[in-house]
């Protein structure tokens, strides 16, 4: 990634939850600067609808739309099945979209909703782009977690948070868990010129939150003229997609452009392997990365 313009004019960035706050952001940034992005949304009419706003505000035409409900293990599956057969290139992989639930839902697959998005989703997508990002490299994967991640435990035996659920708690586990995911993906891809970091984006005004109504969604609209621009919120995530400053740094956790330290659990290799072979058992997922 040596062009002058951040790095990125020309590569293929695929993006996660790029409808909606730091995802669209982003999506706009990248398109600005030259990059092929496609953006990943669930919902037909708001994902034509952001495509639009990403064309115009990122004065590009090289944008575009794959549908998938990231909670349907099927569809990420399909999700990478559309993408690599249009696109013989993966520079960068965005894994950003995620949510908070004040109430416990499991998905059609019978898992956790929390889990299943902002976790076992990334981790099923990157695996199953895994090839094409090494045929791409030097390629990078990004992961939006979250300092949340201080309030989440990794409870093994209940993974799925069937004893006992509390949202922002739960919430914070799986961006625990996609710090993990990332330490432990920048291990196995020692080598590859496949880079794996993930970020937090700060306090960020968006519309996440406000799926759940009631006092959790009113917490959310009560901050938001204190938190950052979605537009602010995107920056490491944008920097991290570009800059050749980051080139071949890899296990990495960042907030405004600076390494942080995650939870201690997150630099135990033996927690890392255990949240990994977890995460594909649930999935059906047998990788050899
Ligand atoms: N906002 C903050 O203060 C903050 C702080 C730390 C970390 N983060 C992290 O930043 C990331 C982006 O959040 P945001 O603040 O930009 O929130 P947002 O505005 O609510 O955007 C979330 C994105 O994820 C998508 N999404 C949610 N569930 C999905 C599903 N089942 N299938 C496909 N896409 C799905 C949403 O799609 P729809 O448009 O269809 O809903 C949306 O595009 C999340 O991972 C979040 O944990 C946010």
């Amino acid at each position: 990634m040596d062009n002058p313009n951040g790095g990125i004019g020309g590569k293929t960035v695929l993006i996660t939850g790029g409808t909606s706050g730091i995802g669209k952001a982003a999506a706009v940034a990248l398109a600005a600067m030259g990059a092929k992005v496609v953006v990943v949304g669930r919902n037909p009419e708001r994902g034509e609808a952001a495509l639009e706003e990403i064309r115009e505000q990122g004065h590009s035409d090289s944008v575009e739309l794959i549908l998938a409900d990231l909670c349907v293990q099927s569809e990420v599956r399909r999700l990478a099945e559309t993408f690599l057969a249009r696109h013989d290139r993966l520079d960068v992989l965005a894994n950003n979209a995620g949510l908070v639930q004040s109430r416990r839902t499991e998905t059609p697959d019978g898992i956790e909703t929390t889990l299943a998005i902002n976790h076992l989703a990334p981790f099923l997508l990157t695996n199953f782009l895994l090839d094409r990002l090494k045929e791409s490299a030097p390629s990078r994967v990004i992961t939006v977690s979250s300092e949340a991640q201080r309030w989440g435990s990794m409870d093994f035996g209940d993974l799925q948070s069937r004893r006992k659920y509390r949202g922002f708690p739960v919430y914070g586990m799986t961006k625990l868990a996609n710090i993990m995911f990332t330490y432990e993906l920048a291990e196995r891809l020692k080598g590859t010129d496949v880079t794996a970091n993930c970020l937090h984006p700060g306090g960020v005004g968006t519309n996440f939150g406000k799926n759940n109504g009631g006092p959790m969604a009113l917490f959310f609209r009560a901050a938001k003229p204190f938190m950052r621009t979605p537009e602010q919120g995107a920056d490491t995530l944008i920097w991290l997609a570009s800059s050749p400053e980051v080139e071949g740094v890899s296990g990495k956790y960042f907030s405004d452009r600076e390494e942080i330290e995650a939870q201690e659990i997150a630099n135990d290799p033996e927690a890392r392997r255990t949240l990994w072979e977890m995460s594909e058992e649930l999935t059906g997922l047998k990788v050899t990365a």
